[in-house]
């Protein structure tokens, strides 16, 4: 049977757990709403931002809603996710990502990015980094980070920052080496993980979605799944296509908690392999 054939089978317009979903069809309960609007009235404000939370539970999804949610004249944003460059490398790259023509060393890359700030500043329009990945960051760059936000003898709130990353992150911020950067982020959020009425909201959203309203996964193969994911949605994503995939084969329109064990095992397998 070809991958296709599940969407077939189910009569759903498309794969419903891809992670090629577009933006106005982000699935927003009100924990995230909450999330974001915290994060809306940080940028507001002009403060920055840290956002933490295990693989997979969505904090890239989050940054998505958050793109759509800013009005686009008063904010300029910079997404940036190769955080593994030292200190001259990350601020070149910066400087790519917002037209800018890097310079050779260091000092001048970094002189370009603050001079940049200022001159949006001029045009009133707020510049927000966001550094996904920010767990990776080289204790370079999070050490000289502060520096970034420094304007006018620190007396200007001309750029936000946004630091998201694995919990680790905070962990690592805590250090006092870091205190710097720590005490600069006003506003520190944390994405939990799924609970057990969430992950049967977020399945039922995405069928939807996707063109498919009527029951399809039991509750107890509701229950089994989210136990087996732990809340973290691209462990979801995953299993929930495994068992359409497999329901498909042995020609079931509803997924009940036996179908599961052996989705989950050829899982484990496949990821051992
Ligand atoms: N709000 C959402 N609406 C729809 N799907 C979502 C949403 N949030 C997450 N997902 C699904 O979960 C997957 C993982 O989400 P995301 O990439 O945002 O996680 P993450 O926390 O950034 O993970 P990592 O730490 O590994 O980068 C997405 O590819 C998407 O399929
Ligand atoms: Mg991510």
């Amino acid at each position: 049977m070809s991958s296709d054939s599940y969407v077939g089978f189910f009569g759903l317009k498309d794969h419903p757990f891809s992670k090629e979903i577009v933006d106005r069809d982000l699935w927003l309960p009100s924990s995230k709403a909450a999330l974001v609007s915290e994060m809306v009235e940080a940028l507001e404000e002009r403060t920055s931002v840290l956002l933490t939370g295990e693989p997979g539970v969505g904090k890239t999804c989050v940054l998505r809603v958050l793109r759509a949610r800013l009005p686009e004249a008063g904010f300029r944003l910079t997404y940036c996710h190769n955080a593994t460059l030292g200190r001259r490398d990350f601020y070149r790259q910066l400087c790519f990502a917002l037209g800018l023509s890097p310079q050779s060393t260091a000092g001048a890359v970094f002189y370009t990015v603050a001079t940049h700030v200022e001159d949006l500043a001029k045009e009133r329009a707020h510049p927000v980094f966001l550094l996904d990945e920010a767990h990776l960051l080289h204790e370079q760059m999070l050490g000289h980070l502060h520096i970034l936000l420094n304007y006018e003898w620190d007396s200007k709130a001309l750029l936000s920052l946004i630091l998201v990353g694995l919990p680790e992150l905070h962990d690592l911020l805590q250090m006092r080496r870091y205190r710097s950067l720590y005490s600069r982020l006003h506003v520190r959020l944390h994405i939990d993980p799924l609970t057990p009425e969430d992950t049967a909201e977020y399945l039922r959203y995405r069928l939807k979605r996707s063109g498919v309203e009527r029951e399809v996964f039991t509750q107890d193969a509701v229950a089994m799944l989210h136990e087996a994911t732990t809340g973290g949605m691209r462990e979801l994503d995953r299993l929930a296509t495994g068992c359409l995939r497999e329901a498909a084969r042995k020609k079931k329109r509803l997924i009940e908690r036996d179908l599961l064990p052996r989705v989950i095992d050829r899982d484990l397998i496949e990821r051992d392999a």
